[in-house]
């Protein structure tokens, strides 16, 4: 099929990507020319896994091509994808504006029947008023569709090709036929259904994925109260079907592009309707307090001020280098409020992070420099990388032996061969004794 992917952030690029491995004929636009260039290169202006190795095979089977010629690409397609970004507003409402220009010019350059795709995570009503505007500029008959996409930064490649299920929201019987033919060298497990329900499904899982999340982080802060240990409790839970074990792990919280910003919009939706969301606000705020645990932890044995803290892990989770919404972006600003002197280090994001905040913060060349006397380590994100440091050789590098670790990265075992003060989340102490022995509250 002749696919148009307007977009190339993580979903356009993927997805448009993931289509010509199918073997379709497709073409992605973006009003960014730098970026079309880079594209055109076999470049990616993203950090994904497998993803430049496709985008390279496909280009030179001829599959694939980027430009910034938004008309002759819709002129030349059968199905045009949507996949701007929606960014929040402050007030958390979705940002639709991008949505709305390319629907005028995609309206403006039809030149035949075809089928729309809304891909962007768009609120309820959304399509309609996307068929609404592309009527307004266009005399020719189309259909639109709602598909959200449910691929995770890091392992996107993967969930676009063997995706868990594929929604199709529409109404148009050719759009039914042709995106169910599209999609079905995906997966059998598609769904099709109407198109505010797609729109809904999309803001619906990714709140729920956030609650659970939420939800283990609460369970973790009363495990540390009450000496029980929240690895244990998660898979105990995991075991039953209705549960499932995943998105259970505690840490530091939620971060990245979608979850802070759709489970805000969700809310915002509601409340346009005069529903109060109680549970969803709760989940936003229960993920708020938890980045600062780091923070509290930290302060129970030193007094910030004046001490080398390092930072691993910049990522809102690791195999990216996106930093949006990163919890660590709070932390580090909280420590540096606080008159600590702050060393990062990230594999991968560190650049991203430079780039993007002005923050007085010293970059490291490696997980162990960084940590090199420094007076505490905290973990923020779970790279591979760091889990194959031992908590020996922290230990040998810290000038005091303190490490928070927001992401339980390290067994007890492991833990009890070092003379470290360890804090994890929701786990019991794991040298108690070494800790109760020497108070670290004057240092
Ligand atoms: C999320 C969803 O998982 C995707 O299905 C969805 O398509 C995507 O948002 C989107 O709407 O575009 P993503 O943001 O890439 O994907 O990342 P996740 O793997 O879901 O992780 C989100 C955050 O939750 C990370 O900060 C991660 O550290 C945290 N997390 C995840 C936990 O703290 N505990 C867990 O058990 C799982």
């Amino acid at each position: 099929m002749k696919i148009c992917v307007i977009g190339t952030g993580y979903v356009g690029l993927v997805s448009g990507v993931c289509f010509s491995e199918l073997g379709n004929e497709v073409v992605c636009v973006d009003k960014i020319t730098s970026k079309v260039q880079l594209l055109n290169k076999g470049e990616i202006p993203i950090y994904e896994p497998g993803l430049k190795h496709l985008l390279a095979k496909n280009k030179e089977r001829g599959n694939l091509r980027f430009t910034t010629d938004l008309p002759d690409a819709v002129r030349s397609s059968d199905i045009i994808i949507i996949a701007v970004g929606t960014p929040s507003q402050p007030s958390g409402q979705a940002n639709l504006s991008y949505i709305e220009q390319a629907a005028k010019e995609i309206g403006q350059s039809l030149n035949g029947f075809k089928i729309i795709v809304t891909k962007s995570t768009v609120p309820v009503g959304t399509n309609e008023k996307i068929q609404a505007i592309i009527e307004a500029n266009s005399r020719y008959v189309f259909e639109v569709a709602s598909v959200p996409e449910f691929l995770r930064e890091g392992t996107a490649v993967q969930d676009t090709l063997q995706p868990d299920r594929i929604i199709i929201g529409t109404t148009g019987e050719k759009a039914k036929k042709m995106l169910v033919e599209l999609h079905s060298p995906l997966t059998d497990k598609i769904m099709v259904t109407d198109i505010r329900s797609a729109e809904m499904i999309k803001y619906a899982s990714n709140a729920f994925l956030a609650t659970k999340i939420s939800f283990i982080n609460e369970i973790a802060n009363i495990c540390e109260k009450v000496g029980a240990d929240v690895t244990q409790v998660a898979s105990g839970m995991g075991y039953d079907k209705r549960i499932g074990s995943s998105f259970l792990k505690a840490g530091i919280g939620y971060g990245g592009s979608c979850f802070p910003k759709d489970t805000q919009a969700l809310i915002q939706i509601a409340g346009q309707m005069d529903y109060n969301f109680k549970l969803l606000k709760s989940v936003v705020e229960v993920n708020r307090d938890q980045r600062f645990n780091i923070i509290h932890k930290l302060e129970a044995v030193m007094n910030l001020s004046g001490k080398t803290i390092a930072v691993w892990g910049l990522a809102f989770k690791p195999e990216t280098d996106d930093i949006r919404e990163s919890p660590a972006i709070e932390i580090i600003q909280d420590l540096l409020n606080k008159n600590a002197r702050v060393k990062v280090y990230d594999p991968i994001a560190a650049e991203n992070f430079k780039q993007t905040f002005s923050l007085d913060v010293e970059y490291s060349n490696s997980a162990i420099e960084c940590a090199q006397d420094a007076d505490a380590l905290c973990i923020l994100t779970e790279w591979k990388e760091f889990q194959d440091i031992s908590p020996k050789t922290i230990h040998s590098c810290l000038r005091y032996p303190v490490l928070i670790d927001g992401r339980n990265l390290y067994s007890e075992v492991e833990i009890s061969e070092t003379d470290l003060i360890y804090y994890s989340v929701g786990r019991p102490n794991m040298n108690k004794g070494q800790r109760e022995q020497k108070p670290l509250l004057s240092f």
